[in-house]
């Protein structure tokens, strides 16, 4: 069965059997990886374009390594070095890429619904890889992947995210697939961090970190977003630090194991101990590896969609 859409733009209503092609997918790729040989031919002949208009580390490697494994062509693009500097629009830059005839986009952009607008004006598939404060679906797809390898299931575990919910495009896409994968999905943060009517998503809140603690399997931390903040949400960092951040003394008062997640780049000693964050509960390098073969089993699925 092929995915329902030809797009990735969000897990926002993405069924359940989807997420679980993806997922299953991902499964024979991670194999690949192990391999002396971490190659195959799969998308050979297929031009993808890799187009940032934002900053990436981790996202972008990952996308053009599971590209490169694919054996796909691969072009990269990004705003600083571009004719958006010079006033280009962003539907006038896309056609004129696609005319190039390429195959599939993959993008970020500052702009929240920018890869929807994509998915309108050309007719190459589109992958979000991050649009501003909203989804950012590959992400959540390998911490799912990650919480299925480390605890053999996703339904009915407590997962937390904890830090800036209202401008995290990882939580949206966090709370969206893992509530339809039957997660039980809690947030933590200070009230100024938290979207309103929040409590429509279905999500359960938690204002206070050690009570998120015990309530959770698995803490899945995230960055302050300062470059997303108009304006202070918090007194300072050392104030946040002191009632929210993850720490190895907040754990140890908690009688179970949780796993800890972070998608990256993480700001070591503000919303996580850099000691939790190197301790063997954290599976944060994990995510990193597994992203690359869940994006190249979103790659191959779309780039093979009849
Ligand atoms: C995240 C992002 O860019 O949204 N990072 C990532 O993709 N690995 C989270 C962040 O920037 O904090």
């Amino acid at each position: 069965m092929p995915l329902c859409n030809r797009h990735l733009l969000g897990l926002e209503g993405m069924p359940k059997d989807d997420i679980q092609l993806i997922l299953d997918t991902a499964t024979t790729f991670r194999e690949v990886l192990d391999r002396p040989i971490k190659k195959v031919p799969t998308l050979q002949g297929k031009t993808i374009v890799n187009l940032f208009f934002e900053s990436s580390t981790r996202t972008r490697i990952s996308f053009e390594l599971a590209e490169r494994r694919l054996s796909a062509d691969v072009v990269n693009f990004s705003a600083d070095a571009s004719s958006v500097k010079k006033g280009e629009t962003l539907k006038d830059t896309a056609r004129n890429i696609e005319v190039m005839k390429i195959d599939m986009i993959v993008m970020r952009h500052t702009a929240p619904g920018a890869a929807v607008f994509l998915s309108n004006v050309t007719g190459a598939i589109i992958i979000n890889a991050g649009d501003g404060s909203h989804e950012h679906p590959t992400q959540a797809l390998l911490d799912m992947y990650t919480i299925r390898e480390k605890h053999g299931r996703i339904e009915g575990l407590n997962i937390c995210i904890v830090g800036d919910i209202s401008h995290s495009r990882v939580a949206l896409s966090n709370i969206f697939g893992l509530k339809t994968m039957g997660a039980n999905v809690a947030i933590c943060a200070p009230k100024t961090l938290i979207p309103c009517e929040v409590e429509q998503l279905g999500v359960k809140v938690f204002y206070n970190i050690d009570e998120a603690i015990r309530w959770a399997d698995i803490l899945n931390v995230l960055r302050i977003q300062l470059e997303r903040q108009d304006r202070a949400f918090f007194p300072s960092l050392r104030e946040y630090r002191q009632h929210f951040a993850v720490t190895r003394e907040r754990l140890d008062k908690s009688k179970k194991t949780l796993t800890i997640m972070h998608p990256g780049p993480i700001n070591r000693d503000v919303e996580l101990s850099a000691d939790v964050a190197d301790s063997e509960h954290s599976v944060i390098l994990q995510q990193v590896l597994n992203g690359v073969a869940v994006r190249m089993a979103v790659l191959y699925l779309l780039g093979t969609r009849s």
